[in-house]
């Protein structure tokens, strides 16, 4: 499908995709967009994932005779773009693949066979002959490997995941200006979860788009970027400085509750810890709250205290789907502490705290543990460790 003079679409639509990357929910499935660049020598831009990659061949093969192909770009190679390039490589073994070192490094233990690599750097232009690309280095967006191409004379920039959304456009209706709904919430959400742990990388790549004509972004997930492209690099400048603009201090208090008495500990934390008036506290019952809801209240915190029951030697499931909700890359080095009631043993502790440490947070208060019914003291212990935890975060 032709986006622009001589840039066709040859993606691919997933709507029926339901979680991204094993942990994403997926509520409008997803694209994998793959393009050609027409050219005295013919580009071809990012792949597909590999399950996808019949039709792919298939949509290449009605624009161009892969002999006829002489370079592919990789700005990423997760494997919803580059699962299928092993196949491309073995068919048209002539082809120039251009990426970062990371990128073409990735991709080699990937297809594990020799092709012809060149490395990228920044503003590194590959000469087409009648058309030039320009590399543009976006490291961290969100793989160590990425980096965005810019099409000169076209104006079009193609991003892979940046400012991607998941969300498969109806058939036939590639662009965002097509789009009988706002998809919006589709692309804040992508950038919630894939962009969010990197927003200082988001500000550097944006800064690179400082007094670049752009009329296009090309992007390897959802509608392709054909109107409002200012507003969308508005909305990644606001999003990705979000969080430094919060003077609050977020303190999150996550559990679950078998009889009561581990519900009671976290209210008494949430009252310790809400006498911090520079504190904002967020009291979680995990057993209670849907999944989304969970990544969405532990998806930014400056403290976390989960508490949690022992059952059968163990902490219980709905607490520990609250720490894999938590992202190691932006929690590493926060404060974080445990608590719990429990009757014979009391495991649920020391095994919440040792998987907080190995995901890098700061256990830096003692856990709080009351077996069965609380006393007074017990209810001061855990107000105490409420206001404790709050002021470890403000200064
Ligand atoms: Fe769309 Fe990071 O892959």
């Amino acid at each position: 499908m032709r986006i622009r003079p001589g840039i066709y679409w040859v993606g691919v639509r997933d709507p029926g995709l339901e979680v991204f990357d094993v942990v994403i929910p997926t509520e409008y499935g997803t694209t994998y967009n793959s393009y050609i660049v027409e050219a005295d020598e013919p580009v071809l831009i990012d792949g597909v994932k590999k399950e996808f990659q019949d039709e792919w061949f298939a949509k290449i093969a009605a624009r161009i005779d892969l002999a006829d192909l002489k370079h592919l770009i990789v700005n990423h190679t997760e494997p919803d773009h580059s699962g299928s390039i092993g196949e491309l490589l073995r068919r048209a073994p002539h082809i120039v693949v251009h990426g970062t070192r990371p990128a073409l490094q990735f991709l080699s233990e990937q297809v594990n066979m020799d092709f012809n690599k060149h490395i990228v750097g920044e503003n590194d232009v590959l000469d087409l002959g009648n058309r030039k690309l320009r590399f543009i280095m976006a490291p961290f967006l969100h793989w160590p490997d990425t980096m965005w191409t810019y099409l000169e004379g076209e104006k079009v920039l193609f991003t892979c995941d940046g400012f991607g959304s998941h969300f498969a456009f109806p058939e036939g209706k590639i662009l965002a200006s097509q789009q009988e709904v706002d998809f919006t919430g589709a692309v804040e959400y992508y950038f919630d979860k894939i962009m969010g742990p990197f927003k200082p990388k988001v500000r550097d790549a944006l800064a690179k788009l400082e007094g670049l004509e752009l009329e296009m972004i090309a992007t390897g997930h959802g509608p392709i970027l054909d109107v409002e492209v200012d507003r969308y690099i508005q909305l990644y400048h606001a999003w990705s400085f979000q969080a430094q603009a919060a003077e609050q201090k977020r303190v999150v208090i996550a559990y679950a509750s078998a009889y009561g008495h581990t519900k009671r500990m976290a209210e008494l934390i949430a009252e310790g810890a809400s006498r911090n008036p520079k504190v904002e506290v967020v009291l979680l019952d995990a057993a209670n709250t849907s999944p989304q809801e969970v990544e969405a209240a532990v998806s930014s915190f400056d403290a976390l205290i989960v508490g949690s029951p022992t059952i059968n030697a163990d902490a219980v499931y709905p607490v520990w789907r609250v720490l894999e909700a938590v992202s190691a890359i932006t929690a590493k080095g926060k404060a974080a502490a445990v608590f719990g009631n429990y009757g014979w043993s009391g495991e649920a502790a020391a095994l919440l705290e040792e998987r907080l440490e190995k995901m890098r947070l700061v256990v830096g208060h003692p856990a709080v543990k009351v077996r069965f019914s609380l006393t007074e003291q017990d209810e001061e212990r855990c107000r105490q460790m409420g206001e404790t935890v709050a002021a470890s975060v403000t200064p």
